[in-house]
Formats: C-alpha cells, structure tokens, sequence
C-alpha cells in the first residue's frame, strides 16, 4: 500500500494526495503497521517512529505526550497526516517576516481526521497535544528520510504583534 502511494508521487499533485488521503484512511481503519514497529514514548515531548520510508516517502507514527508541541514550521515537501487516536490542536500561521509569524486559525483535528498540504502551501504551522492523553497520527511526508533530518524546512517565532 505505502509503495503504491510512493510510485504515485510522480503523479499530478492533486492525485497524489487523494492517493495519500485513501491510504491514510485504510491506516486508520486498520493500523497493523504499528504492530510491527518500536514505539518511543517521552512525557512531554513528542517522538517519531518510522514506519515507512524509501527514496520518495517517509511515513512516521508521530506519539504526542500530553503537553507536547512543535515548532511553528513550514515543510519542504507534501505532509499529509491522520488522527489515530486523541486529538491535537493545530494551529496556522502568516509569516510577517522572515522569521516571524502570527496565528490565523485554530483547529482541533479529533481521531479520524485527515488531512493533506503541499510544499507550495498553505502548510505553516503548529500541532498541540493539549489535552490530558496521548494521541498518535499518521504522518506521510514526501522525502526520502535518509537524505534529511526532517521534513521542516524552516521554523518561525511568534510575533509580537505590537511590532508587526
Ligand atoms: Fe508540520
């Protein structure tokens, strides 16, 4: 299923991600995949297990402690993700500089959700576990994980809005 999705990244944008859209509602129907991987966990942080990576995609199992949080970051690639289970608030931003950005929405995306970005945007933002328990998404991001760190491609301060 996962290769299938990776050969598919050749493909116009719009259909590959309602390829990695389906993909990822099969894996939240059924997520034997993470039978099969070591789970990380770290109160307060939040760990990525990879499930799934060749030349052209890189899938993580991303397990968020409660209180855990990113970066406010962009991505250099597509990043398509699903709830699997909890729920995480996700937060957009507009850059006002270089290295700067204030916030324009706030969702929380509950067990179930999907979702899926490309690299030409929008994809700025935050995720928040906030809530009392884990949750743990599906995150399908389109590099090969052997060639970068991560798929953020660059990371932002919240702006002081007097300022901007
Ligand atoms: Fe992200």
């Amino acid at each position: 299923m996962l290769s299938r999705l990776s050969a598919a990244t050749i493909a116009p944008a719009a259909e590959y991600l309602a390829l990695a859209r389906h993909t990822l509602k099969r894996l939240l129907e059924a997520p034997a995949l993470l039978d099969r991987i070591c789970i990380e966990r770290k109160p307060g942080a939040y760990t990525r297990n990879l499930i799934y990576g060749d030349d052209r995609i890189t899938v993580y199992a991303i397990v968020w402690a409660a209180g855990s949080q990113t970066s406010i970051h962009d991505h250099h690639c597509s990043c398509c993700f699903g709830v699997l289970s909890g729920a995480i608030r996700e937060t957009w931003y507009e850059t006002v500089d270089a290295n700067h950005a204030v916030p324009t929405k706030n969702f929380v995306r509950e067990t179930g959700h999907i979702a899926g970005m490309l690299p030409s945007g929008p994809n700025l933002h935050k995720m928040t576990n906030d809530a009392a328990d884990e949750a743990i998404s599906i995150h399908i991001y389109g590099y090969a994980s052997e060639t970068r760190p991560s798929s953020i491609d660059c990371e932002y301060l919240l702006s002081d809005q007097r300022n901007a």
